[in-house]
């Protein structure tokens, strides 16, 4: 498709902010403030597109609650990924015909990728009466005219055409602290794992235009914004629809020149596409963090061709070689799943062996979860829930020991973390991380939130360390310090 019909034009941009206008108008006539509710679901990408839905609702004169019996408008944000993700939407928006009842006035928005679903559109629209406003990722910018002509109209708005997607720069948003931002880099996906529904709801790859990319990073680090995430379904893809030639390992490299205190980490990265020039830019930019989401899926060569994810088992563990060869102090993570149809004991051992010799940092695991209309759902799965289950136990049971070992080696040292909120313990109040990401539970005052600073690590656990402060190595507020390119070398 032709990139002018991939990006909304700004004058499409601009017929929204007068629809946030007219909505602002017409819920003000309730005659109080307006309140909305945004319950999001899923992965990072959700998260960033809900915070640009508050920022539409924002503009729309509303303030936000988490009581549903309070809300004029509730957005539930929704995730397709498993059937469990999926069955817990629905039980919270079965819920929600009481508020309805209650507020025949509250205006119900389901959108996300299970919105984008026929099989879900179709079932909102016969068995959940009381939603009022379905839509899909593709359609998000235009939440404030689709949510303007439901109050007008009274009538249920259902919004999923479009598979392809779009890319809509200018839209407002609500980052939830000063310390942490995402930044979407581009949308969809075009791999087509054979297990996944993404490429489906999402629709075709997209990358934004590396200006607008650079030019929102730079105000996010003018702002003092200490962390920011590059998000995309596989940012290794990006570039490719670009008109100029440019890959991910050259826009990070562009990134890492604007000036600041301030990390960047990205996710997801496939594998197929993570390569030499790739690792050896991390290690090159002192504002990239050394820390690489690389999911494998699974250690079996034959369940990785069925998956469809274009790498072997031997060259995924070159990959890693190579990336820790040039970033030694890497950390790496990675997601599995277990029981893919067809998937033999072995084959599953196999994933827990390529675990033990990878020893990764963390690990996202999940049991498969057919998702309707995706090749794997067609294929013969004849192990049994149960025995799928000894086999994730036993791979939890590794990661839970190599987690364990990993972290107790920290005990003792002094390492540079980012405090980055609060975590409502006693003995270890404030939440931190240190460059590759790892969870640091911290003493201290919530006046060091959004600061560096050296900790002690003084204990561990499986999913987290605990630090007390090196208070003579503190690192002044940022704005004190000029702006070196080589600050996180300290990491
Ligand atoms: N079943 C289980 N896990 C899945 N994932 C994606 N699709 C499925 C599925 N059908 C996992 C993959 C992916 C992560 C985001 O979710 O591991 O990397
Ligand atoms: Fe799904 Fe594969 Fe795309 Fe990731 S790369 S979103 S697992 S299809």
């Amino acid at each position: 498709m032709e990139r002018t019909q991939v990006v909304v034009p700004a004058g499409e941009i601009e017929r929204q902010r007068d629809f946030i206008r007219k909505t602002a108008q017409e819920l003000a006539r309730r005659g109080h403030p307006p309140l909305a509710v945004v319950d999001t679901y899923g992965c990072q990408q959700n998260v960033a597109d809900s915070q640009r839905l508050m920022g539409m609702l924002r503009d729309m004169g509303c303030a936000f609650t988490q009581d549903p019996d309070a809300a004029d408008v509730i957005v539930i944000n929704t995730c397709a990924i498993r059937d469990n993700a999926e069955k817990k939407v629905f039980g919270v928006v079965g819920q929600l015909v009481h508020a309805k009842e209650r507020n025949p006035e509250l205006i119900i928005c389901l959108c996300g990728c299970m919105a984008q679903q026929e099989s879900v559109a179709k079932k909102i629209k016969a068995s959940y009466r009381h939603v009022d406003l379905v839509f899909g990722p593709q359609a998000l910018w235009k939440f404030p005219e689709l949510l303007f002509e439901t109050l007008q109209s009274r009538k249920r708005v259902f919004s999923i055409e479009n598979v392809h997607g779009s890319i809509a720069e200018g839209l407002p948003v609500v980052r939830e602290s000063g310390v942490k931002a995402w930044v979407s880099i581009m949308y969809g996906c075009n791999n087509f794992c054979s297990y996944c529904i993404v490429p489906y709801v999402r629709g075709r790859e997209r990358s934004r235009e590396p200006e607008d990319i650079l030019a929102e990073v730079r105000q996010l680090a003018a702002e003092g914004y200490r962390e920011i995430t590059l998000l995309g379904q596989n940012v290794n893809s990006y570039g490719k629809d670009l008109e100029r030639s440019m890959d991910f390992a050259d826009l990070l490299a562009e990134i890492d020149k604007i000036p600041g205190d301030y990390l960047i980490r990205f996710m997801t990265s496939h594998p197929k596409d993570a390569g030499e020039k790739l690792f050896d830019t991390m290690a090159r930019c002192s504002h990239v963090a050394k820390q690489l989401h690389l999911p494998v899926q699974s250690g079996n060569s034959r369940v990785l061709r069925v998956m469809n994810r274009g790498y072997t088992r031997e060259q995924y563990l070159e990959k890693v070689r190579y990336a820790r060869s040039v970033m030694p102090e890497l950390t790496l993570t990675s997601d599995i799943i277990i029981g893919f149809p067809g998937e033999t004991e072995a084959e599953a051992m196999d994933t827990v062996s390529l675990i033990e010799e990878v020893r990764y940092d963390a690990l996202f695991t999940f049991i498969y979860s057919p998702r309707p209309g995706t090749p794997a759902a067609q294929m013969p799965d004849p192990a049994s829930r149960a025995e799928k289950q000894v086999w994730f136990d036993r791979l939890l049971e590794a990661q839970n020991r190599i987690s364990g070992e990993l972290h107790r080696a920290y005990v003792g040292r002094t390492v540079r973390v980012l405090v980055d909120g609060e975590c409502g313990d006693k003995r270890w109040p404030l939440s931190s991380r240190t460059n590759g990401g790892r969870l640091v539970h911290l003493d201290g005052g919530r006046d060091l939130i959004g600061q560096y600073v050296d900790a002690d690590i003084v204990d561990s656990n499986t999913w987290a360390l605990f630090g007390t402060l090196a208070d003579s190595q503190r690192v002044p507020p940022c704005g004190d310090r000029p702006n070196s390119p080589h600050d996180h070398n300290a990491f």
